[in-house]
C-alpha cells in the first residue's frame, strides 16, 4: 500500500478560493477518459469517489465534467450545484444539448457538472419506449464532445456517478463510457455484487458497446485493522490484479462531513487523510491514464 503524503502547493501564483493548486500538474490523457462509477450496491461509496476523484483532477490541472445520473443528486450536493434548474432529466426525455444545462462549480477553475435534477426520478418510465433508449447519453455526449473540441475546449475527463441500480440511467452510462471505475466496500458479499455487474458489462459489451471495461477498482472505506477488510482486499487483488488501485480509501469523517457543507473533502480538508488517499488515487488513476495499459479480463470473477 502506498504511503500518504501528497504535494498539493502553497505556491498557488493566482489564488482560487477553497481550491489549492498542485506543484505537478497531473498529465493530460490523449483523449477524453469517460468514465463510469458503478455497483449496484448502495452506500459503497460510488458518488463520494466520483466527486473527489473529479475534484483531485481539476486540482491537478485537468479539465473535468461530473454528470451526476442518480436522481438522488448526492453528487450535485458535494459540487454545491444547484438542482432545481434543467438538467439531465431533460437530455434523456426532451432531448436538450447537454451543454444547455452544464454547470461551472464554484471554486474551481476547471471542474463542471451536469445536474440530476428532481425531474429525473420520473426519466426511466419516460425512457421505456424510446428509440435507441440504451445509446441517449453515448449520443448526447458525442455532440457535446465535437463541439467542445471545435471550440478548442476538450475534456480531459468525464466522471458519470450512476445510481445503485443496474436501470437504465445505468445501462446509458456503461453504455458512453470506455471505462469503468467500481468502488467495493470490504464487506462480506461484496465480491457477490461485483459478478452481477461484471455479468451486464458482458451483454452491454455484446450488445452495445464493446470497448466498454472495467479498467480501475478501489477500496473505499478501508479499516486496515479488521482482518474481514484485508480479506477482501486480498481476494478483489487476486481476481483483479491490474485495476485495483493499490491506494486504500480509509474511514475517514472528514470524507462523511463535507457533503453536509456542499463540498468535496478535497476542499474541506486538503489534508486529511482522506483527502491526501482521493489525491493519491487521482494522480494514479492519470498516470495509467498517460500509458495505455491492455485491455482486462472483465470475466476474471465468477458468480
Ligand atoms: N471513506 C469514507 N469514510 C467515511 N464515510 C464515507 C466514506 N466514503 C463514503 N462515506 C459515507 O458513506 C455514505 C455512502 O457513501 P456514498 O454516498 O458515496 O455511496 P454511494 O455508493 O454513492 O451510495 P448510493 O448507492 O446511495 O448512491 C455517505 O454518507 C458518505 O458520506
Ligand atoms: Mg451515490
Amino acid at each position: 500500500m502506498s504511503t500518504a503524503g501528497e504535494d498539493v502547493s502553497r505556491e498557488t501564483t493566482k489564488p482560487v478560493i477553497g481550491v489549492r493548486r498542485l506543484k505537478e500538474p497531473m498529465p493530460s490523457p490523449i483523449k477524453t477518459r469517460i468514465f463510469t462509477v458503478a455497483n449496484q450496491k448502495g452506500g459503497v461509496g460510488k458518488t463520494t469517489s466520483a466527486v473527489n476523484i473529479a475534484a483531485a483532477l481539476a486540482m491537478g490541472g485537468l479539465k473535468v465534467l461530473v454528470i451526476d445520473l442518480d436522481p438522488q443528486g448526492n453528487a450535485c450536493t458535494a459540487l454545491g450545484v444547484d438542482r432545481d434548474g434543467e438538467g439531465m432529466y431533460e437530455v434523456f426525455v426532451e432531448d436538450a444539448p447537454l451543454a444547455s444545462i452544464v454547470h461551472k462549480v464554484a471554486g474551481f477553475p476547471s471542474l463542471e457538472c451536469a445536474p440530476a435534477n428532481q425531474e429525473l426520478a420520473g426519466a426511466e418510465i419516460s425512457m421505456v419506449n424510446m428509440v435507441a433508449r440504451e445509446s441517449i447519453l453515448k449520443l448526447a455526449l458525442g455532440d457535446y464532445l465535437k463541439e467542445r473540441e471545435a471550440r478548442g475546449d476538450r475534456l480531459d475527463y468525464i466522471i458519470i456517478d450512476c445510481p445503485p441500480s443496474l436501470g437504465l440511467l445505468t445501462v446509458n452510462a456503461l453504455t458512453a463510457a470506455e471505462e469503468v471505475l467500481v468502488p467495493i466496500q470490504c464487506e462480506y458479499y461484496s465480491l457477490e455484487g461485483i459478478s452481477l455487474l461484471v455479468s451486464t458489462l458482458g451483454k452491454i459489451q455484446r450488445a452495445l458497446n464493446p470497448l466498454v471495461h472495467i479498467s480501475t477498482i478501489l477500496l473505499t472505506m478501508f479499516d486496515s485493522r479488521t482482518r474481514l477488510a484485508n480479506d477482501v482486499a486480498n481476494d478483489v487483488r487476486a481476481h483483479f490484479p491490474r485495476e485495483l488501485i493499490d491506494i486504500p480509501i480509509p474511514r475517514a469523517v472528514r470524507i462523511s462531513e463535507a457533503p453536509s457543507f456542499r463540498q468535496t473533502v478535497m476542499t474541506y480538508d486538503a489534508s486529511s487523510p482522506g483527502a491526501v488517499a482521493y489525491m493519491q488515487v487521482a494522480r494514479e488513476i492519470a498516470l495509467r491514464g498517460s500509458t495505455p495499459h491492455g485491455s482486462n479480463e472483465t470475466g476474471a470473477i465468477t458468480a
